[in-house]
């Protein structure tokens, strides 16, 4: 097929002519959602990075559509837009590049009319200053439309072949590397996690018991039609379908937050590790920002303790203040037992010299077990990274144990499913440590690895998560 690069009579200005106003508005959004994709692809950028530098890019829930699903889908559509275009675009002219991967992920993803993505993608060239692309994108994304035609017309002819085309689906948007470590790590099951990783996530409720029964809130939830599945744990429910979180009953009153069920094991777990006899524990979130285990942990500790300290520490000061406001509205920033503190927690004095009972350490890692709700993890996650993440991981172990009480308890956990991570740093850390010991831990979810225990995106309504627990030996 022969595009034609240049469209006849557009050497005018184009905003003059068309100008941004409210018909251009999903004109723009497609804009802002290519510049975001720009960011991630070219600038290295994290979603979370869009989200907190450039909030007006991923303000709508059509930004959020777009740029989720582009970056979960971008490795098959990059090369189905790149096989159709004659030659490369210059640099220039990326942006035009992300334009037909929105477009294109819309006419394979989303059942909008394809003529309305067509005329938008068109427009949208408009509102990027490049009206001569229009014939271009016109016909790249017509092309585009007649193969999902096509292959609407093939659709597998059973179950089997269903599944095998989820595979290949999926394996498509998968770096090879990633998924040749699943396979590696995970012989038996690593179809299942491919496939599970392009899956959308569900949208998961802790309830606030310092601020509501359980009972009540799922009550409400059933009064404005929510309707949601209960877990193992009483203040857990998973929604059947998500929904904006402002939405909820009594979200500006803090009874709720949105917290995946894999995260809300820690501050049980943690919980069920203290010794018998504590009365008022002292306890460190050593990496807690923005505070999802923290709060959970707090919730709690004021559950079972007449009193407890609970010290938030983290390196970044502006995710300590997000962090602030989250607790605000949740009903605990104002909290005497609750202390943030901005440190590196690698530092031998992070802080001061407190000691503790019990020590959540939420390490920083790879994020392999949340593909699924942060797509862009798997465009820009490197084989080596795991290697330092690694180093720092130890390092955090390390330093934190001597902040750990005699008798006390550390919970390690990432959020990644790759053993560099999770055994293999508890591994190093017992040989070198010569007064920890494992502790054995039975979750709610999930199995046991040989040092600690993994949930996997695999498991119902789980992000893939690892757990373990080291006991600090007392003096004799
Ligand atoms: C996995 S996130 C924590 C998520 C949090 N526990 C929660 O449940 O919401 C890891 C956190 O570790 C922090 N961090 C990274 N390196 C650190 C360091 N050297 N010292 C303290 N915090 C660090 C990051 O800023 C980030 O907020």
């Amino acid at each position: 097929m022969s595009f034609s690069w240049h469209t006849k009579g557009t050497n005018q200005d184009p905003k003059s002519k068309v100008g941004l106003n409210k018909k251009n508005e999903s004109a723009r959004t497609r804009m802002e959602v290519c510049k975001a994709l720009q960011h991630i692809i070219e600038g290295g950028r994290t979603i979370d990075w869009i989200r907190a530098e450039k909030s007006q890019w991923i303000s709508t829930p059509l930004h959020r559509e777009l740029l989720y699903g582009t970056t979960r889908h971008y490795l098959s559509l990059q090369q189905a837009v790149t096989e159709l275009l004659k030659k490369p675009l210059r640099d220039k002219d990326r942006d035009l590049f992300q334009l037909l991967i929105v477009g294109a992920y819309q006419l394979k993803y989303t059942g909008i009319a394809s003529y309305a993505i067509i005329n938008e993608s068109v427009n949208a060239c408009i509102v990027l200053g490049k009206p001569w692309a229009r014939g271009l994108v016109n016909a790249v994304l017509r092309q585009l439309q007649r193969s999902a035609e096509a292959a609407q017309t093939e659709k597998p002819k059973d179950v089997g072949s269903e599944q095998d085309l989820a595979l290949t689906n999926a394996s498509s948007d998968h770096p090879a590397w990633l998924q040749e470590k699943l396979a590696s790590q995970y012989p038996n099951r690593w179809q299942a996690l491919v496939i599970a990783n392009n899956q959308r996530a569900p949208m998961t409720l802790r309830i606030n018991s310092t601020k509501v029964e359980p009972a009540f809130y799922k009550a409400k939830l059933r009064e404005d039609d929510i309707s949601f599945t209960e877990t193992k744990m009483v203040e857990t429910v998973v929604l059947d379908a998500a929904q904006n979180a402002e939405t909820l009953p009594s979200w500006l009153a803090g009874e709720v937050a949105v917290q995946d069920l894999s995260a809300q094991l820690a501050a049980n777990t943690l919980m069920a590790l203290l010794p018998p006899h504590i009365a008022e524990p002292s306890i460190l979130d050593a990496c807690a920002a923005p505070g999802g285990k923290l709060f959970h942990l707090h919730e709690r500790l004021s559950a079972r303790f007449k009193t407890h300290q609970l010290f938030a520490l983290d390196n970044k000061q502006k995710r300590l203040n997000e962090t602030k406001i989250i607790g605000t509205r949740l009903g605990h920033s104002k909290d005497p037992r609750l202390t943030m503190l901005c440190a590196d927690a690698t530092k031998e004095d992070c802080c001061g010299d407190l000691q503790f009972d019990g020590i959540l350490l939420d390490a920083p890692c790879s994020g392999s077990g949340t593909i699924r709700r942060n797509p862009d993890i798997r465009l820009l996650l490197k084989a080596d990274h795991l290697a330092a993440h690694q180093d720092l991981q130890l390092q955090l172990l390390h330093n934190l144990w001597h902040r750990l009480k005699d008798g006390g308890t550390l919970l390690y956990s990432t959020c990644s499913i790759f053993e560099e991570e999770n055994d293999q740093v508890i591994k190093k850390f017992v040989e070198a440590q010569v007064d920890a010991t494992r502790v054995s831990l039975q979750l709610k979810y999930g199995s046991a690895t040989s040092l600690g225990w993994q949930l996997l995106p695999t498991e119902k309504n789980t992000d893939g998560f690892y757990y373990a627990g080291l006991a600090k030996a007392e003096k004799t």
